[in-house]
């Protein structure tokens, strides 16, 4: 629930009140007196509404909530019209019966609704009218995002209908109550394989949901535990359904390929044996007598050590078809994951490739999956990449349904400790043409929208994985990803801009300064998130085979899991192309693989996905390929820099708990940004043997490394991998006390102190800083923002990942001074330092 205190008492303005971010963009927070003003005058005294479905009984109660909320007035609820004017809401044959002197008349697509206005006498209806329960309740989601983001009513006459059917989320979440890449805290449904007893939580998430227009929600690990297909789950899984179903939300379970023989009990779980077939239908039978309207399974099969139909060798299809067939009877939906390849792959064979996968694997069985089974693939033939290319794969099923999965989780962007807004990102993919007709366009949305092909099912679904964290995702920003997947899987041609104003007049208010600040923070997120962490294709550059977070170079390279960049000596990149490479390019229609073979014309942003250059290749921007490493990840650092800045002039102007808590994380990711920075750019430096031309790699003025301090009790360390901490060294605390002492001889003034220390999970070290004797600064090594997670996190370990800073402006220093650092050790953690740098104020 929204939780609000009032800080000066009395009236004042939301932005005087402290939030915690649970409301997220539905917090109906009063607008402003002139806004009220004016929409006061627009909007009807009373509301009517026809049916006593509990998904109509949501949509009266949100309106009414909704209207008191921002405008302050409770609506009055009529059973019948009057001559007075009212909202109207109801399907259009509900309408019709009961109100037929509103003569409505319009064909509304399933789950689509019309809100418009109907003059009757002098009376002005707001009619919120739709084909079926779900599209009313949208409606009413509609207008009051109408009100919340200032959009006149005037002349109301909008009618939607959603892009596609399926507009689904996955959550990630095991039935131990943790989740799979899931940075905001334990699963609101399940704890200690059981369900929640409270599922107060699960109603607000279908509430969020809904008023996105989602419609479907997995609610367990993809990587499913079987135990969630036994009879003591059907209980369960039909509590949390009974806690979504108001919201028009329906649930499906991700479940286990191999269940007929772990949870069954047959000595098998071939695909094509009847008795096989037969558990299937056995369980969707059980589970659809307590929950007709689940709406089906969600299977990861023969992906990374998942059991699939290979072991019998039978194929996708096979496999696909036994668990739909079950399904079917009851109106379910089987998504099986395109997400198939092989993780031991050998790396020393330049002709394998795993972005080849996906394709390789699906293509050949375009037309042999029943037509409830939808492939549910990646956005890019990787794995949710800071940029990869839209998956060749939606270019080639024709008679299979197909969904695009993104992932609003921030698995490889920044995990919620950085900020990143993926719509841009999103919408790159879907706009993207893939050229599978002559005449007109198929971009991906089509495609997946099953548009193109005509085929009867198809969509988007967000892995989303938010938690029991009071602001869902431990990060207020990345809120604006779950709201703009769901705005795109309705709309995907709404664009990223109207998406974050939007979200931020909803979640932020309307001070034109807050909606310009965070608006361009989140538009140019993604592109300065790409330019610290890999840009030009060559993927996040993170530890793939650890925890996807910090930075490690090597990690994706010389093993089994594919996500190679081929760095070395030479030059940088993947060679997919036909001529000379995995041939992974020809698996693009030809206008699209033509425009990509071509060094000259392969977009400058997928040239290290697509080809290997040396490092001194030109791109087409004119820089060469290692000038623009370095320059990136500079111009990445100074962003966030930037972004630490633009939040702190909106002090005041935003709720002081949300300002505080995005402050905290935006300065948390400025200097991972520049750990980052370093990282990459001296592995680079390093490899290549090709200096800056701008002189700043490796050389970082003002910086004292700690391991050539004077040091008591503190032991030099080598970081691994390297390039995660400056020099590579850093020291850990060897006695339960240390110090690290250094002499300033610098010029006399104003300074800020950095100091680049190691934050593990593992425990709480404690520092203090002296300056010429004086205590001036003393702190924790737990970031507070970030404590929350830990449950999540693998920072065990001095290394870039647990790299961290703090920053102590305004020192006065004398040439001669001496600066001590005390580390006390605690735990696991050894109170671990990797520099101080020390500027003069303001630079
Ligand atoms: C990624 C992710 C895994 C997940 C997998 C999937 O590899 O790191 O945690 O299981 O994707 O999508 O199935």
């Amino acid at each position: 629930m929204l939780r609000k205190i009032c800080i000066l008492g009395g009236i004042v303005a939301g932005s005087l009140y402290a939030e915690t971010g649970a409301g997220a963009w539905l917090r109906y927070d009063a607008l402003s007196e002139n806004a009220i003003r004016q929409y006061r005058a627009q909007v009807p005294a009373a509301v009517t509404s026809y049916g006593d479905s509990p998904v109509l009984e949501s949509a009266r109660r949100e309106l009414i909530r909704g209207i008191r909320g921002m405008l302050g007035r409770t609506l009055r609820v009529e059973a019948q019209l009057h001559v007075e004017s009212a909202i109207v809401m109801g399907t259009m044959a509900g309408i019709h019966q009961a109100a037929p002197q509103l003569h409505l008349d319009a064909q509304i697509g399933p789950d689509g609704y019309w809100l418009t206005t109907v003059r009757v006498g002098a009376a002005v209806h707001t009619v919120i009218a739709a084909s079926d329960d779900r599209g009313v309740l949208y409606g009413v989601f509609a207008l009051l995002r109408r009100i919340g983001a200032g959009e006149s009513l005037a002349g109301l006459n909008d009618r939607q209908t959603p892009y596609a059917a399926v507009r689904w989320v996955n959550q990630w979440d095991n039935l131990d109550g943790s989740i799979e890449r899931g940075y905001g805290g334990r699963s609101i449904f399940w704890d200690n394989l059981l369900v929640r007893e409270d599922l107060n939580r699960v109603s607000e998430y279908g509430r969020l949901l809904a008023s996105l227009g989602i419609n479907g929600c997995a609610i367990n690990n993809v990587n499913a535990n079987p135990r969630v297909l036994g009879p003591d789950f059907i209980p369960q899984i039909a509590r949390i359904a009974e806690a979504f179903r108001p919201w028009g939300v329906r649930v499906a379970i991700a479940v286990d390929f191999g269940s007929p023989q772990t949870l069954g009990g047959l000595d098998t779980f071939d695909p094509l044996d009847p008795r096989v077939a037969q558990w299937w239908k056995a369980r969707a039978d059980d589970l659809y007598r307590a929950i007709p309207d689940l709406g089906g399974f969600l299977l990861k099969a023969d992906s990374e050590g998942r059991v699939g139909p290979s072991t019998y060798a039978r194929t996708h299809a096979d496999a696909a078809n036994v668990v739909a067939r079950a399904l079917q009877p009851h109106g379910g939906l089987l998504f099986y994951r395109g997400f198939v390849y092989d993780h031991h792959m050998d790396w020393r064979n330049p002709k394998n490739d795993r972005g080849r996968a996906a394709f390789d694997n699906f293509h050949p069985l375009d037309g042999s999956f029943d037509d409830n089974v939808i492939v549910q693939i990646k956005n890019g033939p990787i794995d949710f990449q800071v940029r990869e290319p839209a998956s060749p794969l939606f270019g080639a099923l024709e008679k299979t349904n197909q969904a695009i999965e993104l992932q609003v989780t921030q698995e490889y962007f920044g995990q919620g400790r950085h900020s990143v807004f993926l719509v841009p990102m999103w919408k790159e993919t879907l706009d993207f043409d893939m050229h599978v007709g002559q005449a007109v366009a198929t971009p991906v949305k089509a495609l997946v929208a099953g548009k193109i092909f005509h085929r009867p099912v198809g969509g988007f679904v967000g892995v989303v994985n938010l938690g029991l964290d009071d602001n869902w995702f431990g990060n207020h920003l990345s809120q604006a990803n779950l709201y703009g997947f769901g705005r795109l899987a309705w709309n995907p041609n709404l664009s990223a801009r109207q998406i974050v104003e939007e979200w931020t007049r909803l979640t932020f208010g309307d001070d034109p300064k807050v909606l310009q600040t965070v608006a361009a923070l989140q538009l140019s997120s993604w592109r300065t998130y790409e330019n610290y962490t890999g840009p030009l294709g060559l993927q996040t550059l993170t530890d793939i085979v650890g925890n996807h977070y910090g930075v490690s170079v090597e990690a994706s390279e010389r093993n089994g899991w594919g996500q190679w960049h081929n760095a070395d000596e030479k030059g940088v990149g993947m060679d997919r192309t036909v001529a000379t490479g995995t041939g992974y390019i020809g698996q693009y229609r030809p206008p699209v693989a033509r425009v990509y073979e071509s060094v000259e014309t392969c977009p400058d942003d997928l040239l290290l996905f697509l080809h290997h250059v040396p490092y001194t290749h030109k791109l087409n921007s004119g820089k060469t390929v290692i000038q623009y490493i370095y320059d990136s990840h500079y111009e990445g650092a100074q962003a966030v820099a930037g972004y630490v800045r633009s939040w702190k002039e909106l002090k005041g102007a935003i709720d002081e708990r949300r300002y505080r808590e995005v402050l905290a994380q935006l300065e948390y990711q400025a200097g991972q940004a520049q750990v980052w920075r370093d990282a990459v750019s001296n592995w680079f430096l390093r490899a290549s043997g090709i200096a800056d031309a701008k002189g700043r790699v490796g050389h970082y003025p003002g910086r004292f490394e700690a391991e050539s301090m004077n040091l008591e009790g503190y032991t030099v360390r080598d970081v691994t991998p390297w390039e995660g901490a400056s020099g590579g060294k850093g020291i850990a605390c060897a006695a339960e006390r240390c110090t690290a002492t250094l002499r300033y001889d610098g010029a006399a003034g104003w300074h800020t102190l950095y100091v680049q220390y190691f934050d593990q999970s593992n425990g709480t070290s404690h520092f203090r800083l002296w300056v010429a004797n004086q205590l001036v600064d003393e702190w924790a090594a737990a970031v507070p923002l970030l404590s929350r997670r830990e449950a999540n996190l693998a920072f065990r370990r001095m290394d870039g990942s647990a790299s961290t800073r703090r920053v102590i402006p305004g020192i006065a220093l004398h040439s001669g001074d001496e600066i001590r650092i005390e580390g006390v050790r605690a735990g696991g953690e050894t109170a671990g330092l990797d520099y101080i740098e020390i500027l003069p104020d303001g630079k």
